[in-house]
């Protein structure tokens, strides 16, 4: 047999869920049972029938459906981390609210809003304090919700997302250790000073030399992207939107996309070998964690389970479950 197979006898055998995040190598991707972007996997393995996820990503994202669905055993092949998610963690969200206090903020008024890339202990954070959790995919409904609350959000961990919801509604932003204290004050919006480094590699002159090159050329972008890019580009949004806008343009149509090379690379294989998508930076936007996950990583953990020897299962306390759940479910609810 050879390991495809030996993994899909292992699967029956363990009735286990294979999911796998877009950045995931082609390999990995053509042997889940389901890919999708954030939201899509946190909410498909956590209401799956199956015991047992295999969950091919970064760790928040496994952590998310141990956190919506904690009976489940989450086994990750590899316990890749988002480094973005790991820029935050509960003392710098302590830190970070006692520095608004020290500003005159008061702590009712202000609401806390995490993007799904964040480790479980800020989103615990986050839920005891009443807050909530987006995704890329369902950024804006959440963000109009938390606006209309008249508080101060408090956007957590990636600057350019919130930067970006800001803009798109008129808001004033600032970013925390980086604007002045009164521009902190006078902001509607206060982001943490996180960043995705693989999206931080486009440019706003990287879109100028294709729009040169190309007249007629879409720039399709994710909105971790610099908020210059964000504005420059014709369109934004999560992962699995990027695949549909992209996979609904007419075959002639030039588009460069500014997300992770493996979901670029792909959308060109799928589309008939497309000779006019292309990567949207002159450098590969390779996120070497997501990248890690081998078919073997993938075949390893399921055997170790199997023999009951587990290893990379996804563990939290109940108390972090309770509050971060607050957070998510809150973010299913509005979504
Ligand atoms: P999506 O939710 O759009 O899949 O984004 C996840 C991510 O980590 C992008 O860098
Ligand atoms: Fe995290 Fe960026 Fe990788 Fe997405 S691409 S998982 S935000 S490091």
């Amino acid at each position: 047999m050879d390991l495809k197979d030996k993994i899909k006898s292992l699967k029956s055998k363990l009735d286990a869920l294979i999911v796998a995040h877009y950045y995931q190598r082609d390999e990995v991707i053509e042997l889940a049972d389901f890919c999708g972007d954030s939201l899509e996997l946190a909410k498909k393995a956590s209401g799956a029938e199956n015991k047992l996820i295999v969950f091919c990503g970064v760790s928040f994202m496994g952590q998310s459906v141990k956190i919506l669905s904690p009976n489940k055993n989450v086994i990750m092949p590899r316990l890749a981390c988002c480094s973005m998610a790991r820029m935050i963690d509960s003392s710098y969200f302590d830190t970070s609210i006692k520095k608004l206090k020290s500003l005159g903020i008061k702590e009712y008024n202000i609401f806390p809003m995490t993007y799904i890339n964040s480790n479980a202990d800020v989103k615990a954070k986050v839920g005891a304090m009443g807050g909530v959790v987006c995704t890329s995919s369902n950024a804006k409904k959440i963000f109009d919700y938390a606006l209309n609350l008249n508080k101060k959000i408090f956007f957590m961990p990636d600057r350019c997302l919130g930067v970006n919801l800001a803009i798109d509604s008129g808001r004033r932003s600032s970013i925390l250790g980086v604007s002045s204290d009164d521009e902190v004050k006078n902001s509607d919006v206060i982001c943490y000073d996180g960043f995705c480094s693989v999206h931080q590699l486009f440019s706003v002159s990287d879109i100028e030399f294709y729009r040169e090159k190309y007249k007629d050329i879409i720039i399709v972008v994710h909105p971790e992207c610099d908020p210059s890019v964000v504005k420059a580009a014709d369109f934004s949004g999560s992962t699995s939107q990027i695949i549909s806008f992209v996979s609904n343009l007419d075959e002639d149509v030039k588009v460069a996309v500014g997300t992770e090379f493996n979901l670029v690379n792909r959308l060109t294989k799928r589309n008939g070998n497309r000779d006019n998508i292309f990567v949207l930076s002159s450098s590969k936007p390779e996120c070497p964690t997501m990248n890690e996950t081998s078919l073997q990583d993938v075949y390893d953990v399921m055997e170790a389970f199997d023999n009951g020897m587990p290893y990379n299962e996804i563990e939290l306390t109940s108390n972090c479950i309770e509050d971060a759940k607050k957070a998510l479910n809150k973010m299913l609810e509005l979504s």
